[in-house]
Order: C-alpha cells, then sequence, then structure tokens
C-alpha cells in the first residue's frame, strides 16, 4: 500500500490496497497506521455496505453496523431542508463533536463512505484535538487539566434543533433520554497512544463549579482555538466511492453545509468504545 501523509498535523490518504480483500498483515499494519495519523482516507474504494461492516469490525466491535447520514429518501425523493427531523440532525452534525460523548460510552471510531456527493459544498472536516490540546499555553492547560464537562445530545440536538415529538419524528432519538447526563473530563489520555487530548465540542451541555455561561464561553474558547488552526484541520471534499476511518478518542469532525435541494448519500458505521477508557466518569 502507498500512505501519503496529509500536510498537516495528522492523517494520510492510502492508496494500491482493496478494503475487502486485506490480509491480516495488513490490517495490523492499519490499525498502527490508523493510531498514528487518526484519519485514513482512502479514494476510490466503493464499497458495498457489507464490506463496509466488514472493514470496521477490524478496528472492533461496533456501537452500530451501518447508519444512512443522507437528505434522500428511500425513494429518492429530497427531504425538506427546514421542517424535517433528519435534516435537523444534519445540521446538527455540522458542528464540531466527537461522536457519542453523549452516550455512556464514547466511540471509538467511525469509518463513513461516500454514495452519492452534491456538485459542491458537503465536506467532512477533521480537527486533531492531540496538537490542539498541546497547542494550548501552560495556564490553559493548568486551567483546564482537572475540568471535566457534562455532554447531552437532548440539549445539542433536540432542544437547539428543535425536533418533533419522538412519537412522530422520523430521527431516531438515540441518546436523547440519557440520564445522568455523562461526564468527562476535557483532557484525556488516549488509552491506546497515551497522548493527551482535549475532549470537547457541541454536546458540552454544562461544566462542574461554573456558570452555564462561563462554560459555555470556556467550551467555545477552546473549540475556536482547536478548529481555527488550519495545521490541525482537514476538509475531506469527498468523491463517491471514497472511504474513510478516524479515531474519534483525538478528532473531532463536522460536515460541511451543502446546497439541500441537491441529495448525498453517506454510510457511516461507529466503532464501540472500550468500556472502561471511553467510559463517562459518572458511569464507571
Ligand atoms: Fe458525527
Amino acid at each position: 500500500m502507498k500512505v501519503e501523509p496529509l500536510e498537516r498535523s495528522f492523517g494520510a490518504k492510502i492508496y494500491d490496497l482493496s478494503l475487502p480483500d486485506l490480509e491480516q498483515e495488513q490490517i495490523r499494519e492499519l490499525y498502527d497506521l490508523w493510531l498514528e495519523y487518526a484519519l485514513l482516507v482512502f479514494p476510490n474504494q466503493n464499497l458495498t455496505t457489507d464490506q463496509q461492516i466488514s472493514f470496521a469490525k477490524n478496528f472492533g466491535a461496533l456501537e452500530f453496523e451501518l447508519s444512512p447520514i443522507s437528505n434522500v429518501r428511500n425513494d429518492g425523493s429530497i427531504r425538506d431542508a427546514n421542517d424535517d427531523d433528519i435534516v435537523k440532525s444534519l445540521r446538527g452534525n455540522m458542528e464540531w463533536h466527537h461522536d457519542s460523548t453523549y452516550m455512556p460510552i464514547q466511540a471509538k471510531g467511525a469509518v463513513f463512505t461516500a454514495h452519492k456527493v452534491p456538485s459542491k459544498g458537503g465536506e467532512t472536516g477533521w480537527a486533531d484535538m492531540r496538537a490542539a490540546y498541546e497547542g494550548l499555553n501552560q495556564s490553559m492547560k493548568e486551567k483546564i487539566n482537572d475540568l471535566s464537562a457534562f455532554h447531552s445530545y437532548e440539549w445539542s440536538q433536540k432542544e437547539r434543533f428543535g425536533h418533533k415529538d419522538p412519537k412522530v419524528s422520523e430521527f431516531n432519538s438515540y441518546g436523547f433520554d440519557i440520564d445522568p447526563k455523562p461526564l468527562r473530563p476535557l483532557v484525556k489520555v488516549h488509552a491506546e497512544t497515551g497522548q493527551k487530548c482535549l475532549t470537547i465540542g457541541r454536546h458540552i451541555y454544562k461544566i462542574p463549579g461554573m456558570s452555564d455561561q462561563e462554560a459555555r464561553n470556556l467550551a467555545q474558547e477552546l473549540e475556536e482555538f482547536a478548529c481555527s488552526n488550519k495545521e490541525w484541520v482537514y476538509h475531506h471534499s469527498w468523491q463517491e466511492g471514497d472511504a474513510v476511518i478516524w479515531d474519534n478518542r483525538c478528532l473531532m469532525h463536522q460536515a460541511s453545509m451543502w446546497d439541500l435541494s441537491e441529495g448525498r448519500i453517506m454510510y457511516h458505521s461507529r466503532i464501540e468504545g472500550d468500556p472502561i477508557s471511553e467510559a463517562a466518569s459518572n458511569y464507571l
């Protein structure tokens, strides 16, 4: 396989490899590359859904096998850009986040594949929370080293984007009703690399010891610092057939807006977090 690092603090494109035909040695090599680069991009793989699920399982058990991330209904029609709960979830995904920080166990990673892409826009961005933590000044590191935040999907998605009653909503509100809200350190040590990383993003709800406004300001300040440095951020312009895998423990991600009258169809497989290292501190 050919490994072409992105000109960033993370990420690599991988060529000359067929993901459905991996041998054991290649799987081990890819796993090590994934830990090192945190994001691997595989152009032109054209995986079937079964091939995607099999590939994802090489990196751990799955939190869920496959979910469409799309504004296109099964019958091919385009969903309403404003009033549709599925589209509201897509809009939520346009804010920076780690997956499943609002669940008792944060996700380990994810596989994403592109099946239909709009004529422009709709990129996915990732940001390196290892580099961002390292880049903080000493006084900010000391300020946040012992702080934790409650994460809530009920707040970040349901309340902020105004979903319909779950009984009539088309959106499967997985994660809306988590009680208590998971509490996670702002600075986490990556279980496999030992690197410190920020765990921040849209799902942060409250920070014990701070007013809501102070908590929001701090979360915002950290996010802007982490996601505005061009060295630490990469936005991928999708081509149909692309596949990626990212490490959700040390990267945040976001979708980018596109003309919502055009269809975009992606498939997402979510890799389950380790029940100890990725557990919220109030669920241990
Ligand atoms: Fe996500």
